[in-house]
């Protein structure tokens, strides 16, 4: 069968600073809101609606914004996020209080020391890694394969303040988000959702992540879930590469300077769908 549909769709990532951008992290969509205005059906708030590879959680607070959080689940596989998302959610006075703390003992050598110190524990973990995360190199945070935060310190040893009032919103809209910790294949039974695939870029040396999906357990689980649910996915592969269907439709995205740690310059996504997102909500 052929290709769909193929358009391209320009759009600068420039200042992705806007009200769903929580931390700096690879990959982060906050950047996409208005593509995601186009691509997103406006029935999808009907139903489930599942952020599988989470990350900073740009598409879940996007969907919250949009639908309210009743239906929004937010999935990383990294505890370290969930743990974090959860307490965005639910105590962000705490964690703001959490944040000031390291803020004024902060230094280089701080840094180092609060990346050996846990980053799942309770509010205090996920205070860590905001004040990790808010100072990593060039906002570059980067996990091993144990989750272990592994990012350097960023040049300048002042340590910024929060946007208090846009993590406010966010704790705020995300008040009844769901919040899991669980691989991407464990949502293959999922059915009648709307579900947002924004995999580590897969056949990418770039270890920014604790791991990156083997491309053959990614594709048979975008052709299972396909059948029952409608999916959005974002990638940097061609989309054979990574084994999505050839009846997705597929929108290429030109980025103004690269999510990726290499490229610098501009760059290319694609995003896919398995449906017309310009069809009328029946
Ligand atoms: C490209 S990032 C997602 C970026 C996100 N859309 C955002 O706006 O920040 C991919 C995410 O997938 C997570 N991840 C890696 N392997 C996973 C797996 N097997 N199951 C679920 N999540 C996984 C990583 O921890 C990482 O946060």
């Amino acid at each position: 069968m052929a290709v769909m549909s193929q358009s391209v769709r320009r759009y600068e990532v420039r200042n992705g600073r806007n009200r769903c951008h929580l931390i700096p992290y690879i990959g982060n969509k906050s950047g996409f809101s208005d593509i995601f205005d186009e691509l997103v059906p406006g029935d999808a708030g009907n139903g489930k609606i599942v952020d599988v590879f989470g990350g900073s959680g740009a598409f879940a607070i996007y969907c919250c914004f949009r639908f309210g959080s009743d239906r929004v689940v937010y999935n990383d596989n990294n505890p370290v996020l969930t743990n974090f998302m959860a307490f965005v959610r639910d105590d962000v006075a705490g964690l703001i209080e959490e944040y000031e703390g390291h803020k004024s003992a902060s230094s280089p050598d701080y840094f180092l020391r609060v990346r050996t110190e846990s980053l799942t524990d309770g509010l205090r973990g996920a205070g860590r890694f905001l004040y990790l995360a808010k100072n990593a190199f060039s906002g570059k945070i980067r996990f091993n394969k144990k989750n272990g935060f592994n990012a350097p310190m960023r040049k300048s040893a002042k340590c910024p303040s929060l946007s208090e009032e846009r993590l406010r919103a966010i704790s705020d809209v995300v008040g009844k988000m769901a919040i899991t910790n669980k691989s991407f294949e464990e949502f293959q039974d999922t059915r009648d959702a709307f579900l947002y695939l924004d995999p580590p870029y897969m056949n990418n040396t770039n270890a920014h992540y604790n791991g990156v999906p083997a491309t053959e357990s990614f594709a048979r689980f975008v052709r299972a879930t396909t059948l029952h649910n409608r999916v959005m996915i974002s990638e940097q592969n061609e989309p054979d590469a990574i084994g999505i269907p050839e009846s997705f439709r597929i929108y290429r995205i030109a980025l103004r300077r690269s999510l990726q740690y290499v490229t610098q310059k501009d760059s290319a996504e694609i995003i896919a769908t398995n449906y017309d997102p310009h069809e009328r909500a029946r």
